[in-house]
């Protein structure tokens, strides 16, 4: 492992997912600061330029945590994002950047420290990749490093 932070960004279904962080932090069960949390109705409304978006714009890593399997409360939509997941993986690929980048979780809403456990588990597969190029390229931007 390095010292490096990174920035990850969690599409989090408010019905599973969200509700799992919220138990977790009321649990006083802590995970990484570096994971920045965005609510969803269902995680069938994260499309792939949404993921390709947060990457492009600073995070090292884009998480889509959805319901169980045959749980969604939309019907298919944690199916669709695995699908979408999966896509953009194929995609990150295809540009030069590593398809572990992305994933797919499903969770249930009492499943608080499960929740923990995966997005340590990402947390720490993105330290191991290191700061995403994309990334880089954008701080530099904020920050007005040169390259
Ligand atoms: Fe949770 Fe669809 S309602 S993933």
């Amino acid at each position: 492992m390095t010292d490096f932070t990174p920035e990850i960004v969690a599409f989090c279904c408010r019905h599973c997912a969200y509700s799992a962080a919220d138990l977790a932090g009321g649990g006083r069960i802590s995970y990484s600061p570096a994971v920045k949390i965005v609510e969803l109705p269902c995680t069938g409304r994260a499309n792939a330029l949404e993921i390709l978006h947060a990457l492009e714009k600073g995070a090292d890593g884009v998480a889509v945590a959805g319901c169980l399997p045959g749980t969604c409360h939309y019907i298919k939509g944690n199916t669709q994002a695995k699908h979408r997941v999966t896509h953009v993986k194929e995609l990150l690929k295809t540009i030069g950047l590593e398809e572990h980048r992305a994933r797919m979780i499903n969770i249930s809403a009492a499943m608080g420290a499960q929740f923990v456990v995966e997005i340590t588990s990402f947390v720490d597969t993105i330290k191991t990749l290191g700061p995403s190029p994309l990334s880089g390229e954008t701080r530099n931007t904020r920050t007005g490093s040169e390259t």
